[in-house]
């Protein structure tokens, strides 16, 4: 056993010398209140929080601010323990991995179907839509939102059934916001993919329009594959002037609602909210279509990692209007989820401020509070934190389809059609809304 676990360390440090220094720390942070000091050392830039839920969170902290995280912690009376000496080593294995699967598989900048089984960057997904494009014919249009900072297009493909005549529920689903989460890019172009090809999904696609965004921060995502110290990039990759030292605006706080609340104005931080709301050119080109859109009836964001499916608000603990509403669909997500992992893949429901502290200039809480869309949500993908955002390729596949299965429940509730229908003879006027 000894063995085994020296192989381990000696090949640990193999990988990480092959990047010359030593990565960052991932730290298990625990007891009451830890939510408050650690935003507090966010916000200056010492931790970055990778997840949390009540009783406990994990940050990822550089070597260089360890000794001054370590004591601010200690003077909060806040216990903490290193859980990875150094994440490197294994966002290497992930890289060689990953590597090898494009030099056979893939071939960049040409459409053609993807699969679900790896994770994919940028080209990969450009490809993908290119070759959803051309397949769907009338079924599929796609727009741009916005052009990068580094020129890249942020698409927002919309997939409609032109033979079915209404009224149709509109479902807008946001990917990919938060570049390290390469989860939710995964599940968002799945759905995208059932969609089109998979008749399961037709008459889902009869009773609702579809506006899908796989990559809203396309400038973090390819930035998070371009080498083990960027596979940990969060935010867009704007230039903050100071020296090109700290780059980019957290785009999920960056929407023009309760701008401010629990995000950082430190550019350093990993939670910087951007000198002004809508600042970026990826929050304001969505913004604008989703406007344009009009009368969206379910806007879900995917992020990862925790299992939680949250709705708003996330400025306020305050239980929002339609809570009860909201947590009945939030339910039938999680119910279809259970059920088609085998009770494997269990989801918390609640409000986001209650159950992870008070953020805002979230894409949730902007489309609740200023375009009114009734049922919205940010559901964190698995897992539940033992590899966070480096989930292990095994679980994409069986990851977006319990993912996509628990949507084609929620949006068949909303628009009664497909299994999870409401009873029609029964109940004629039971609308959710309206
Ligand atoms: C989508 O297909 C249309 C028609 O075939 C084409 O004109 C358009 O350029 C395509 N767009 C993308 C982004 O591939």
């Amino acid at each position: 056993m000894w063995c085994v676990v020296v192989v381990c360390v000696a090949l640990a440090a193999a990988a990480s010398s092959v990047t010359a220094e030593a990565g960052p720390q991932v730290w298990r942070v625990e007891a009451p209140g830890h939510h408050i000091v650690l935003r507090s050392l966010e916000n200056e830039g010492l931790v970055d929080v990778l997840g949390s839920v009540t009783s406990h969170s994990k940050v990822l902290v550089e070597r260089s601010a360890k000794e001054r995280v370590s004591r601010a912690l200690s003077e909060a009376q806040v216990e903490h323990k290193v859980e990875v000496e150094d994440v490197l080593p294994l966002i290497e294995q992930e890289r060689q991995h990953i590597r090898h699967k494009r030099s056979t598989r893939f071939t960049q900048n040409v459409a053609q179907p993807m699969d679900w089984t790896s994770f994919h960057d940028l080209d990969d997904i450009e490809g993908f839509i290119g070759w959803l494009n051309a397949t769907g014919g009338p079924f599929v249009q796609v727009a741009n939102a916005a052009t990068t900072q580094e020129g890249h297009k942020v698409l927002v493909v919309r997939i409609t059934d032109p033979n079915s005549p209404g009224p149709k529920k509109k479902v807008w689903i946001e990917g990919g916001i938060h570049a390290r989460e390469w989860i939710s890019p995964a599940v968002t172009s799945y759905i995208m993919y059932q969609l089109v090809t998979n008749p399961a999904w037709q008459e889902l696609l009869q009773v609702a329009d579809w506006y899908m965004v796989p990559v809203a921060n396309p400038d973090g995502y390819e930035f998070s594959f371009s080498s083990p110290r960027a596979r940990m990039w969060r935010k867009n990759r704007r230039n903050n002037g100071n020296s090109g030292q700290c780059r980019g605006v957290d785009l999920n706080r960056n929407w023009d609602f309760k701008w401010g609340v629990g995000a950082s104005n430190n550019p350093c931080s990993e939670t910087y909210m951007g000198p002004l709301a809508f600042s970026e050119p990826e929050t304001r080109g969505l913004q604008f279509l989703m406007s344009s859109v009009r009368d969206i009836d379910l806007f879900i964001t995917f992020h990862s990692f925790g299992q939680t499916i949250l709705y708003p608000w996330g400025w306020t603990r305050t239980a929002p209007a339609n809570s009860r509403q909201l947590k009945r669909l939030a339910k039938k997500f999680a119910d279809t989820v259970r059920e088609v992992s085998g009770g494997s893949t269990d989801y918390e429901i609640g409000g986001s401020g209650p159950l992870y502290g008070l953020a805002s200039g979230a894409t949730d809480d902007w489309t609740y509070g200023v375009l009114g869309v009734p049922y919205s949500y940010t559901i964190e993908l698995p897992d539940q934190g033992t590899y966070g955002f480096l989930l292990p390729e095994n679980r994409v596949s069986s990851t977006v389809m319990e993912t996509a299965a628990g949507v084609h429940c929620m949006v068949g509730f909303l628009a009664n059609a497909g299994q999870c229908a409401r009873r029609r003879a029964r109940n004629p006027h039971n609308r959710i809304f309206g």
